[in-house]
């Protein structure tokens, strides 16, 4: 797969806090001692890096991990899986948008995470690898995740679908799980872990048995940055803390948006998370 750019700029980040947070733009110049105009010129992407840090803390976000991010100076080091990961980046209107397909080696059992917009490669993976297609997982309902479901469906009918309780798909014998329930394909575990707050019943499924472990959090966090929600982004971030971050330190993070990234990575490269 081709690098994929970080999902958002730092921009992007501080606008997503400001509003997660309801900050007005007058409190948060007021708080960070900045003025009006200098803001509004960081939330439009200028780099003006002191008014930046001033900021940051106020937003919660770690400073040098913004100001990095700003200065395009990190990018992910992305783990590599010899045998059965595979990760799909597709155009859905003007993003890009990614789906994950892990299997079994010696029984050949497989399980997709969301569909992007288009499950094509994903298909041929499957068929090539002459992979078993035995469960459709989907981290969160929204759109551009789950957009090519009935394609999949279709060409795997035997595999079974499944979201979040809190999420049921309208889609025909779509099934829902409860958190901490396990999945298995062959001898790889797979445990659901409720990280909503950009979604209602937004699902990170953390899996064992392959070289790393490996956690899929949909839009629970993204390299640098986090899914945004106007009204639950303290808890995404609270339940980023205490269910991902909580995780193996050796954990490869694998988001609905963006670059493969590291549990260990994050804690230091990532805004919200990093001190
Ligand atoms: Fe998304």
């Amino acid at each position: 797969m081709p690098l994929i750019p970080l999902e958002d700029n730092f921009d992007d980040l501080i606008n997503k806090a400001q509003r997660g947070l309801q900050i007005s733009d007058e409190d948060l110049a007021a708080r960070s001692g900045v003025t009006l105009e200098d803001l509004s010129k960081v939330k439009a992407g200028e780099l003006h890096i002191a008014v930046l840090r001033r900021v940051a803390r106020h937003l919660r976000l770690g400073p040098n991990a913004l100001e990095a991010m700003a200065r395009k100076s990190w990018y992910p080091e992305m783990p590599a899986f010899p045998r059965g990961f595979a990760a799909f980046n597709t155009a859905f209107e003007d993003m890009t948008v990614n789906s994950y397909l892990i299997w079994d080696s010696k029984t050949k059992e497989a399980a997709a995470f969301d569909t992007g917009a288009s499950v094509e490669s994903m298909l041929d993976v499957i068929s090539s690898a002459r992979l078993r297609l035995k469960y459709i997982f989907l981290t969160h309902d929204h759109e551009d995740h789950i957009a090519d479901l009935s394609r999949l469906s279709a060409a795997a009918p035997q595999a079974e679908v499944w979201s979040h309780e809190e999420a049921p798909l309208d889609h025909p014998g779509a099934q829902t799980f409860q958190e901490g329930v396990h999945f298995h394909i062959g001898d790889l575990d797979i445990k659901t872990l409720l990280t909503a707050g950009h979604a209602r019943g937004q699902t990170t499924f953390f899996i064992s048995g392959l070289s790393w472990s490996l956690a899929i959090v949909g839009d629970s966090l993204f390299a640098s940055s986090i899914g945004g929600s106007p009204t639950h982004y303290e808890m995404q971030v609270r339940n980023d803390r205490n269910k991902i971050f909580t995780l193996p330190r050796d954990t490869v993070l694998a988001a609905g948006h963006g670059p493969l990234t590291t549990l260990t990575q994050e804690k230091k490269n990532n805004p919200v998370f990093a001190s």
